[in-house]
């Protein structure tokens, strides 16, 4: 502590102020620390001090100093603080005067008090807090504020000092100290790395020891949008079956944003390059959860590629694709495509004819893709897979259209997905005709029946023929197989009628001629080539009543010369004649009953219904005419029925003159002899004539047959059972009604009415049936030649005159 101590000499004009002293002391010295020797210093004894009550005059009544009046010394009496008591004013001094009595005296005292280094520099508050934005720039000055120290001097506030000083650096005007303090901004702040920092701010001042003060600093990073978004993946990848319902989420992504509040609010969103995926895609902006809003199909696109966005509030942007890949489910049914088909086939087409080629398309994949084609059972059809997906539907087994004229036929396509998709489609195939059926006959043979003396043309019947196949080759024409009958061509006989089959009669039949016969029919479709096949028809010609009973016995001449005898004594029951007729019809037609037309007035007669007995039914007596003519009419049982009278002359007498005397009145009787005698000759004439030439013909036949003796014709030849077996051939076939029998007679050399029963004459035969066969002749000769020795002529030439003999 430094002391000094000035000496001022003043002159006080009055004598009352002598002198002035000054010392120099250091603030805060102890209570009682010299300041200085006053007395001596103002030259005076230390008496007079005692003497002079000296004291301590203040104007202000301060007290800092005391004064020893007997050591003659200044003393701390307080502690003096410079600041307290001159603030920042330099220099500080004590002013204050010594006065003196007896002499009245004062002496002015200044002390002066120097400055020690008791005040450290003081900030007024502990901390201040700044926010400070992150994206401050660089170089931004934030004013701080100073410290206080309230020494002067070199004791006070010096410099200041900044710690840490990452990011700041402090700005100081070392040369003018009233300026500010300010914090200069040098590396940027990232809220994201610290949100704080707190810093430390030290004044320092410049005493010895040298004192500080601090004050934090605390700055509040303010964020800034200076992060964006950022996706967890640069590419997400999902898979979603197709067909998903709307709603299904595909995916969620994330993004994340460093900063705070709203500049790491994110808003997702799509951003896609065509509208089909905006379409079918949508984000949840708020959680980035992918859904579908559309239909996804596998078949139209088999992945996606999204652009996803991820945007915070302050509009910094990330990007990051989606992958979708779509798969396949089995919702596509194969599709049969038909590439080419015909629509009719014919029945005769080869195996593996292609029918029909079609194309199999389905769209999913994979199994879900894989098709296969069956098609229905039982048909003569298969199907054949030639390359994938292409098959031909072909025929395997032989067709007919008669057992099936058309299939549908149906395919099926199926794939294999699980559950497995199917589709089908009919196809209509015709199966056309090809001639291969004969026409065939509804029955395996015919028999027809048509009843004599038919008109020509008429219709008998008819013969039907069905042929399976289709329209032209099933129509079926009828042919009249060429062949003959005794020797005539059929075709002379029946017709058929081609579209129709009804078989016509060419001529009249007669059944006493030919009672039936048979020929073939051939049926004929109208393929090309034709088929064809035959039926045997055989034709039956019925009986008609059509001829009249003829009466053979007795026979009729132009008198009445013959008569049968009947003795007077007769009994009852004397068989007096037989009538014999015959009828060339058959069965009931030629069923001949005998009646007696008229008697004489009391019956002597009858005749039996079935045999033509005539008998006497009771004696004779002498009122019974000799002559007696009974009429006896025999008909045939036929509908209506036909008949021939008969007159029979019977002489009752005992003797033949007797007979004779009553005959002889009879108006024809030389003329009856002449014509006997005529008749006579001329049968021995023709019975020779014949005999030669039946000889000549047994000869020639025989040797013939010896040559061939399997030719024999077993039809026809009419045998008519109720003849007596010589009559028929007397008759020769003559038999038909007289409008035919008309022309045979005419060609004949007959004589007189006699042709009305035709003649004994084989030569009848062959001029009937001018086209018979030299076998017919033959047959027909070789039946005379052995009737011979019975020969009918024989019979009839040597009936006559017996019967005329009685
Ligand atoms: C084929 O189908 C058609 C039309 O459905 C039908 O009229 C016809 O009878 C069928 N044919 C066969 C052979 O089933
Ligand atoms: C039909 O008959 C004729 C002769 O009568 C014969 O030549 C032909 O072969 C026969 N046809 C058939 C299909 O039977």
């Amino acid at each position: 502590m430094a002391r000094q101590v000035t000496l001022f000499l003043f002159t006080f004009s009055l004598g009352s102020v002598i002198g002035q002293v000054s010392y120099t002391i250091s603030e805060e010295l102890p209570k009682g620390s010299l300041i200085g020797s006053i007395a001596h210093d103002l030259g005076l004894e230390a008496q007079r001090f005692i003497s002079g009550k000296a004291r301590i005059y203040t104007r202000d009544g301060s007290e800092y100093v005391e004064l020893s009046r007997e050591r003659g010394l200044l003393l701390v009496r307080e502690r003096i603080d410079r600041e307290t008591l001159c603030k920042q004013t330099t220099p500080c001094a004590l002013h204050f005067q010594i006065i003196l009595e007896n002499p009245m005296e004062f002496y002015t005292v200044t002390i002066q008090i120097a400055d020690i280094n008791d005040n450290a520099p003081v900030f007024k508050k502990n901390e201040v807090v700044f926010k400070i934005s992150e994206s401050a720039a660089i170089g931004a000055t934030f004013v701080l504020e100073k410290a206080v120290d309230l020494d002067v001097g070199i004791n006070s506030v010096r410099g200041y000092e900044l710690q840490p000083t990452n990011n700041f650096a402090l700005k100081l005007y070392n040369n003018q100290p009233d300026k500010n303090v300010e914090m200069v901004l040098q590396r940027p702040l990232d809220r994201e790395k610290e949100e704080q920092i707190n810093l430390v701010l030290t004044a320092v001042d410049g005493g010895e020891p040298q004192m500080s003060g601090t004050m934090l600093i605390v700055i509040t990073i303010v964020d800034a949008n200076d992060n964006a978004p950022v996706f967890t993946q640069k590419t997400y990848k999902a898979t979603v079956t197709e067909n998903s319902p709307r709603g299904t989420v595909v995916v969620t992504v994330t993004a994340s944003d460093a900063d705070q509040g709203s500049n790491s609010k994110i808003t997702y969103s799509i951003t896609s390059r065509n509208d089909d995926e905006s379409r079918i895609f949508d984000i949840n902006k708020e959680n980035g959860e992918v859904m579908l809003t559309g239909n996804l199909d596998f078949e139209e696109s088999r992945n996606y590629h999204l652009n996803l966005v991820a945007s915070d509030d302050g509009g910094l942007t990330d990007s990051s694709k989606l992958i979708v890949d779509v798969q396949d489910t089995n919702d596509n049914t194969p599709a049969i495509n038909i590439m080419s088909k015909s629509n009719v086939i014919p029945e005769n087409a080869d195996l593996n004819t292609v029918v029909t080629m079609i194309n199999i398309e389905d769209r999913d994949a994979g199994e879900n893709g894989k098709v296969h084609c069956y098609t229905s059972q039982n048909i003569p059809f298969m199907l054949k897979s030639s390359t994938s997906n292409f098959y031909s539907l072909v025929t395997d087994s032989e067709l007919d259209r008669e057992s099936a004229s058309e299939y549908n036929i149906t395919l099926t396509c199926s794939d294999e997905g699980v559950p497995s998709l199917s589709s089908s489609v009919t196809l209509t195939l015709q199966i056309s005709d090809v001639n291969d059926n004969a026409p065939v006959f509804q029955r395996s043979s015919y028999e027809g029946y048509i009843v004599e003396n038919n008109t020509p043309g008429l219709s008998i019947f008819i013969v039907k023929a069905k042929d399976a196949d289709w329209n032209q080759n099933a129509r079926v024409s009828y042919i009249l197989e060429e062949s003959s009958i005794n020797g005539v061509p059929v075709s002379s006989y029946v017709s058929v009628s081609a579209d129709s089959g009804v078989i016509h009669a060419v001529r009249a039949f007669d059944y006493e001629q030919i009672k039936d016969f048979q020929f073939c029919v051939k049926a004929q479709d109208g393929g090309s080539p034709p088929l064809s096949s035959n039926v045997t028809v055989k034709i039956l010609i019925q009986d008609q009543n059509d001829n009249p009973p003829q009466v053979l016995y007795p026979v009729q001449t132009g008198g009445s010369m013959v008569a049968e005898m009947v003795p007077r004594s007769a009994d009852v029951g004397y068989l007096v004649t037989k009538v014999v007729a015959v009828d060339v019809d058959s069965g009931q037609n030629a069923w001949l009953s005998y009646k007696l037309q008229k008697a004489a007035d009391r019956a002597l007669f009858e005749v039996g219904l079935q045999n033509g007995e005539m008998r006497t039914i009771r004696q004779v007596t002498d009122k019974d005419a000799v002559k007696q003519r009974l009429t006896v009419i025999v008909e045939d049982n036929g509908q209506p029925s036909r008949s021939d009278t008969v007159i029979v002359s019977v002489a009752v007498a005992d003797s033949f003159p007797e007979v004779l005397s009553e005959f002889t009145d009879f108006p024809h009787d030389k003329e009856y002899n002449e014509n006997l005698t005529f008749y006579l000759v001329l049968a021995l004439a023709v019975v020779s004539f014949l005999f030669i030439t039946c000889l000549v013909v047994i000869i020639s036949v025989k040797i013939y047959r010896w040559r061939q003796s399997r030719i024999l014709y077993h039809s026809s030849l009419p045998v008519i059972p109720y003849y007596p077996p010589r009559y028929s051939e007397t008759l020769g076939t003559g038999t038909l009604p007289h409008v035919y029998n008309y022309e045979v007679c005419r060609t004949t050399d007959s004589r007189k009415s006699d042709c009305k029963f035709g003649r004994v004459d084989s030569q009848n035969v062959l001029i009937m049936d001018p086209s018979s066969t030299a076998t017919m002749q033959r047959i027909q000769n070789e039946k005379n030649i052995l009737d011979e020795p019975d020969s009918p002529l024989e019979v009839a030439a040597s009936l006559s005159p017996y019967r005329s003999l009685m």
